[in-house]
């Protein structure tokens, strides 16, 4: 699979494994893959961090990243996963940034990922000096400058780097800020709304989460929280109201996509015990306080927040747009080439449907619906135009005019 920025992600490769091998002073290797050997050890770290953040979760917020072993596995598998997930996010944003600060770097995947989509200053910021020394790493071995910064959230007084950004990033960072209950939503929401003091008018900042169901939701529930506040959306959300997608526990939303999987990524899943084929992440990208929400595009329009659910004799999809999250079904006997597209939507498109009728929770299209694709997930919504101002209810009496004294 190819995608913009495959070859961008090839040449890293040779750079993380060089890094990597460098810091453990264990000499030369083939270039650009691992060997057997180095392949079982690498993926025992691997299936250590899985299980540790994703399924049993108790290393979230522990400092996984200043255990040499852990990571190693992270640079090796975990940096090009999030490096795509980045660049196909960036894909998404009104404008490129050229001025961007990483919180939660790491070892620099998102930082990175922002610097090829065309930043021209970044700073990658952490608590875990071992993370950021193999960002200067990294960098040195690409020839590229990167500042870096030591920040602690959880600390007192923590400061955030000086200056304004363009594009302020968060990769996998905030679900491991203040605990893992409910209780941890406020103040990560609070430091949502430090962190976008910090940037510039036209600018974002953008939130990547792990796609499981608690990491997601709770991405969800702070995004409440600043849509509450008067914060808008860029990305992925249309609706401006109360995310549709909390209603039912059982339901989150996530994005996930195709993507040109290196080889050595491939080869640690398959040690670790586990498939990884697509990318999947939770994604909000948020506008400073006082911008409004991008203009929907005109027209019924819906993103795809689901899989193709096929049914007996029909299509079906969850849509989520400026009317909310709702069933999007197809007869399979309606199907013609205005609206072939249905058939073969992905997560995360942004169609434009006509001829809708109210089935259910949700619409059916009819034998004469249009299926327009406004944008392929990965890429920006062109906004609709910006709507009239709307008219007050009862016009304010006109000032009257001085009636000129009459002659008698
Ligand atoms: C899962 S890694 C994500 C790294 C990178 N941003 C990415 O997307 O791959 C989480 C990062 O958050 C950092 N982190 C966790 N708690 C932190 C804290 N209290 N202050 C600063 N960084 C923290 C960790 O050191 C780690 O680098």
């Amino acid at each position: 699979m190819s995608n913009a920025y495959s070859k961008d992600l090839e040449r890293w490769l040779p750079r993380l494994i060089a890094v990597w091998r460098a810091s453990r002073g264990k000499g030369d290797g083939p270039e650009g893959r691992l060997t057997p050997q180095e392949v079982k050890e690498v993926g025992a770290g691997v299936k250590q961090l899985s299980l540790g953040l994703t399924r049993e979760r108790q290393l979230a917020g522990a400092r996984y990243m200043d255990d040499p072993r852990l990571l190693g596995a992270y640079l090796l598998f975990y940096w090009p996963v999030s490096y795509a997930q980045a660049r196909q996010v960036l894909g998404e944003l009104p404008n490129r940034p050229r001025h961007v600060l990483d919180l939660g770097s790491g070892p620099g995947p998102v930082a990175f990922a922002a610097m090829d989509a065309g930043a021209s200053e970044v700073t990658a910021a952490d608590r875990s000096k071992p993370a950021l020394a193999l960002a200067l790493k990294l960098a040195t071995e690409a020839g590229e400058a990167l500042a870096t910064r030591e920040w602690d959230p959880l600390k007192k007084n923590a400061q955030l780097p000086d200056g304004q950004f363009d594009l302020i990033t968060m990769g996998h960072v905030v679900n491991e800020l203040y605990g893992a209950t409910d209780e941890a939503l406020k103040p990560r929401a609070a430091l949502l709304e430090a962190v976008l003091t910090k940037v510039k008018k036209g600018g974002s900042l953008l939130v990547m989460e792990p796609a499981l169901r608690e990491t997601s939701r709770n991405l969800l529930k702070v995004r409440d929280l600043l849509v509450e506040r008067g914060y808008g959306i860029r990305a992925p959300c249309m609706y401006r109201g109360a995310c549709p997608a909390l209603v039912k526990e059982t339901d989150w939303c996530h994005a996930e996509r195709a993507w040109p999987m290196p080889r050595v990524v491939e080869e640690l899943a398959r040690t670790a015990g586990f498939h990884k084929e697509s990318l999947k992440m939770s994604y909000l990208v948020v506008a400073p306080k006082g911008e409004a929400w991008p203009e929907p595009p005109p027209g019924k329009v819906f993103r795809i927040v689901s899989e193709s659910l096929e049914g007996k004799g029909r299509q079906r999809y969850i849509g989520c747009g400026p009317e909310g999250r709702v069933g999007l079904a197809m007869q399979e006997r309606h199907r013609a080439e205005k609206n072939e597209r249905f058939f073969h939507l992905q997560r995360g498109d942004v169609i434009e449907v006509t001829d809708l009728e109210t089935k259910g929770d949700g619409f059916a299209l009819g034998e004469t619906a249009e299926v327009r694709m406004v944008a392929q997930a990965g890429r920006g919504v062109p906004p609709g135009p910006p709507k009239a101002p709307e008219a007050p209810a009862q016009a304010p009496a006109a000032p009257a005019a001085p009636v000129p004294p009459v002659k008698p």
